[in-house]
């Protein structure tokens, strides 16, 4: 069973080839043309993904080593994301499939995540996944590849925004999330404080800590902020973390699943990381992270995703429609 996965919810142009389920290409274009504005420009990202595709698909083959005869079955980012971005995706997915008269298969974004974490590791169900990426924060339960429910989820901003939000206010280009990792690896994590969210259970909020944020930095001086960088980073790095952490403690208990895995962009966050290798130490939970290519936005998970679905039968036609906003 060989399955193309296309992946163009957000910034990043991707495609990949499984084989049984097993990785053979995964090729991943991002999108620079985003960096000077501090964040997804949605109508250039449509033409990036424009430009991108017929390349990157073109490239995934080739790493495969297989012709495009003999793919299976396409599977696609359905939703959620950007929507003229899922309709570059989605559009030749289907062109593809209508072509080799095979089948076609609509992928949730966000189960892709998820399902990301079994690109690499043999897990057990169920398992608990935090997903945090540019426009989620999620904490998923899964009790199977095509059984999940949401836990809990971000009533605003998603932790990677309140990162590249941050990140904006010093003045940094877009995507913030990995320059505040850096700066914040040689900072002082205590020297500022910045209000944790009061939210119920396992929901979440940033837009309240960044508005403290930008409160902050907007106090300083241009040379008080360049020279107290790394602090500032730190300081609100363990913050996010602290936040996320704290919730996954309340999942643990609530559902005694001490399984836990953390997919999205974020993931690829060092604070994060550490974080939950010492939760692992120190409160035995059993911690799954995704190689830093399978974190971020990539093809892989929604060629496994698709390879799940069409093993259950499920399979979707032309008349499938994208959408911005798409639930587990
Ligand atoms: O999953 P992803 O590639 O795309 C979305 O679906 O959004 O996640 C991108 C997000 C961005 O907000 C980016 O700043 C953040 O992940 N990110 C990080 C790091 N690497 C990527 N945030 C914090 N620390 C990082 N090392
Ligand atoms: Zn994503």
């Amino acid at each position: 069973m060989v399955i193309l996965g296309i992946e163009s919810s957000c910034d990043e142009t991707a495609a990949a080839i499984l084989k049984d389920g097993k990785i053979l290409a995964n090729v991943v274009a991002g999108q620079a043309v985003h960096s000077s504005y501090g964040g997804v420009v949605p109508e250039l990202a449509s033409r990036a993904h424009q430009s991108n595709i017929v390349p990157v698909v073109h490239e995934t083959l080739k790493k495969a080593g297989i012709p495009g005869a003999d793919i299976d079955a396409v599977a696609y980012t359905q939703g959620p994301g950007l929507l003229g971005s899922l309709l570059v995706g989605s559009s030749f997915a289907k062109s593809f499939a209508l072509a080799l008269a095979i089948p076609v298969i609509p992928v949730n974004h966000m189960q892709g995540h998820v399902l990301s974490l079994l690109l690499e590791n043999t897990l057990t169900f169920p398992f608990l996944c935090l997903t945090v990426s540019g426009g989620h924060t999620q904490i998923v339960r899964a009790d199977a590849p095509l059984k999940m429910k949401v836990l809990g989820e971000t009533a605003d901003d998603a932790a990677g925004e309140a990162f590249d939000k941050a990140a904006k206010v010093l003045g940094l280009p877009y995507p913030g999330g990995p320059l505040i990792d850096q700066y914040a690896a040689q900072g002082d994590s205590k020297r500022f404080h910045f209000p944790k969210p009061q939210m119920p259970g396992m929901s979440f909020s940033f837009s309240g800590l960044k508005t403290s944020f930008v409160n902050l930095v907007q106090k300083m001086s241009p040379e008080e902020k360049n020279a107290s960088l790394n602090d500032i980073c730190a300081s609100y790095q363990a913050v996010i973390v602290d936040i996320l952490l704290s919730k996954l403690a309340i999942a643990v208990n609530t559902t005694g699943i001490t399984r836990v895995a953390i997919a999205g962009g974020v993931a690829a966050n060092s604070g994060l990381r550490s974080a939950l290798k010492e939760a692992e130490k120190r409160q035995g939970w059993e911690v799954f992270i995704p190689s830093m290519r399978y974190c971020t936005d990539n093809a892989s998970m929604i060629a496994l995703s698709g390879y799940y679905l069409y093993k259950s039968g499920i399979t979707g036609d032309q008349k499938d429609t994208s959408h911005a906003r798409l639930p587990l």
